[in-house]
């Protein structure tokens, strides 16, 4: 039987959410297509055979947020899938020093040989070099520039924006570098939201246990385009929205993606000091080194690490934000306010919005998507 109140393409966090709140408050009856092999989207991780170490497949997961409606969502499960707190460090190698990031004061006092003590010394100089561009910042590097000034963008910023990006920092858009972190004390944690954790188990089990409903089918291996007969009250759609218009003769939306270079270390101990460590400099060809045994504590006889190189092919994981893009999407955009008006059928998500958001924005969009269409709120 074909015939679903509800079908959801994709089984990341976006049409995760939507699934659980349709089977949940509506016992709704639900499918969940994914053309993976696996639920969970980019959030998914499993335990490497050879080592027993917990690890990411596309790269490392830090959930943080700020939003208590968003922790209290993900927490609704917490007796069989408990987050533990998790304040994330990052570290970088600049000039042959290991330095936090983002740029505190001991970030500066060790690039610079100075001996800062206090947020009063550190607040005077950052004002002392950062060039001010005032809401008029044409783009990523006066950005960038206008919270680091220019010395610290050409250590920390400029080759690793290239790396990442493929494209200098001047032609980016200044979204890109507007929420650089700079702290003017000791501060050595990444982000600063109130809740920041690791679900205990891995977000696998997490999502297994949101998507545990006899009103939910999950269909792996699946791509949506390739199914017939699939009848469906409402439909969400989290996919790449310009694959769900590739007839209509648009250029494709530009991505940037991720090459992952795993290595395995017999090593009881650590092979760097932090979960993830940065490498900024343009001599060096990846962007960061992910040592997952770190995330919670584990322990093995082994670790992995994961180097992480920027390229142009492979999934899409981020939307390359210039202005021709952006322009291209809302040609997609218009296209899917039509057929949202004709067939019940919603874009949401990273990939349907064309948008980078993290995860805690992704769970409060297809919250609010559902209260919004549903006229509920919780
Ligand atoms: P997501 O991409 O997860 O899911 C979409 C699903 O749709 C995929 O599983 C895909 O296979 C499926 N699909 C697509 N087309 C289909 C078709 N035709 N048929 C069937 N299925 C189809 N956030 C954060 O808060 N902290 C962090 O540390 C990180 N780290 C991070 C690292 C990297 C490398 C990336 C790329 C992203 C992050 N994120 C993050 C962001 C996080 O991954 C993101 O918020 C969520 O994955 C968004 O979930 P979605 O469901 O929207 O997309």
């Amino acid at each position: 039987d074909l015939n679903y109140d509800v079908c959801i393409v994709g089984a990341g966090l976006s049409g995760a959410v939507l699934a659980e709140r349709y089977a949940n408050v509506l016992h709704k009856k639900v499918v969940v297509i994914e053309k993976r092999s696996h639920i969970g989207g980019n959030c998914y991780d499993y335990v490497d055979e050879q080592t027993g170490i917990l690890m990411n497949l596309y790269g490392a997961h830090l959930f943080h947020t700020d939003s208590e409606k968003v922790w209290r969502y993900v927490n609704q499960w917490h007796e069989e899938v408990p987050w533990i707190r998790w304040d994330h460090e990052v570290r970088a190698v600049v000039d042959g020093k290991l330095v936090p990031v983002p740029v505190n004061i001991n970030t500066v006092n060790s690039l610079f040989g100075l001996n800062f003590r206090n947020t009063s010394e550190m607040t005077s100089w950052l004002n002392s070099i950062q060039k001010k561009c005032d809401g008029n910042c044409a783009n990523a590097k006066e950005m960038a520039e206008s919270r680091v000034g220019s010395v610290l963008f050409q250590k920390i910023f400029a080759s690793y924006t290239k790396k990442q990006w493929d494209k200098d920092a001047s032609e980016l858009e200044p979204l890109v570098t507007a929420r650089i972190p700079v702290r003017n004390d000791f501060d050595q944690r990444y982000f600063s939201d109130r809740f920041q954790a690791l679900p205990k188990h891995g977000y696998t089990k997490w999502f297994e246990r949101i998507l545990r409903s006899d009103k939910i089918t999950v269909q792996l291996n699946t791509d949506y385009f390739a199914l017939k007969d699939l009848k469906c009250g409402k439909t969400f759609f989290t996919g790449p929205i310009d694959s769900y218009f590739s007839k209509e003769g648009l250029p494709k939306l530009e991505y940037r993606s991720i090459r992952f270079e795993k290595t395995v270390l017999r090593n009881s101990g650590f092979f760097q000091p932090a979960s993830v460590v940065n490498y900024p400099e343009p001599n060096v060809p990846f962007t960061r080194i992910v040592e997952y045994k770190h995330f919670l504590w584990q322990k093995s006889d082994f670790t992995v690490i994961v180097k992480e190189f920027s390229t142009d092919d492979g999934e899409p994981y981020y939307p390359v934000p210039k202005k021709t893009n952006i322009a291209l999407y809302d040609k997609y955009k218009e296209l899917a306010n039509e057929a949202e008006k004709k067939s019940s059928i919603f874009f949401v998500g990273r990939l349907a919005t064309y948008k980078y958001i993290n995860m805690d924005r992704a769970i409060l969009l297809a919250l609010e998507m559902f209260e919004k269409i549903e006229n509920r709120t919780r």
